[in-house]
Order: structure tokens, then sequence, then C-alpha cells
């Protein structure tokens, strides 16, 4: 797909955001922002059976940060936690077609993946502290 292409899939993500709003009956809630801008996504995870039942986020800030939000959540409605945890940047990256972003720019793209895997480390602290320990040694890479 072209450069373009890929510009207008976030600009429709970032104008009709996917999954956007709050869950009330959520597993787990987490919150982070990007501390250089201040940008921040909330995300609210719902699991039944090991698997992302539900899941919503809120957040505020630049194109890039809210749509990769709103195409992570696609990308992990109904998936197992066995694979959303192993998720990479370069998943994130590849799925919103920007491979060449500056360092500024990737911090954007990956913020939501940080809330995702803070999230799943909350999710699994007292459920499975091997997963814990696994999500939370990749978080810190964002
Ligand atoms: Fe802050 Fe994009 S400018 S996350």
């Amino acid at each position: 797909m072209s450069d373009d292409i890929y510009r207008e899939i976030i600009l429709d993500h970032y104008r009709n955001p996917r999954n956007k709003g709050k869950l009330t009956d959520a597993d787990v809630t987490i919150h982070d922002s990007n501390p250089l801008c201040g940008d921040e996504i909330d995300i609210h995870l719902k699991v039944e059976e090991d698997k992302i039942k539900d899941i919503k986020f809120e957040g505020r800030g630049c194109a890039i940060s809210q749509a990769s939000a709103s195409m992570l959540t696609e990308m992990i409605l109904n998936k197992p936690l066995s694979s959303v945890k192993n998720i990479t940047k370069d998943d994130i990256l590849e799925n919103i077609g920007l491979m060449n972003l500056g360092p500024a720019r990737i911090k954007c793209a990956l913020l939501s993946l940080k809330v995702l895997k803070l999230g799943m480390v909350k999710y699994y602290s007292d459920r499975d502290p091997v997963a814990a320990k696994q999500v939370r040694d990749d978080s810190k890479l964002y």
C-alpha cells in the first residue's frame, strides 16, 4: 500500500476511532501518558476464558497516538492473551504502515501498546507471575 493510503487510514481512525469509550465491567483499566508531550491513553480490558472479550480506549493527543490505539483495539479484540502478550513494536508499526518513523513519532505510535502491556502486567500479576514478568520486561522496551 502507498504512504497516502496509510495516511488516510490513520486519519480515518483518528476522526472515527473504533472501540472508544469506557468499559464499566472491565477487569483491568490502565492509564499512561507520553511524558514528552502529555498525550494520554486509558485502556479498559474485559477478559474471559483467556481472551480479550472486550476492549475500549480513551485518550487525547496526536493523530498517530490515537489512531494507533484505535487500530490496536481492532487488532486484539477476541484474541487470546497468549498471543496478545507477544505483540511487538514491529507488529504495531507494520499494522499502522509506518516503519520509518523518527524516535519521537515512534513513541506516539507505541503509546497504546505500552499501556496495553502495563494493563496485562496488572491482569497477570496475581494470576500468572511468570507471564507478568515477561510482559513487564517487554513493556520496558517502549
Ligand atoms: Fe504525543 Fe504523539 S505527540 S504521543
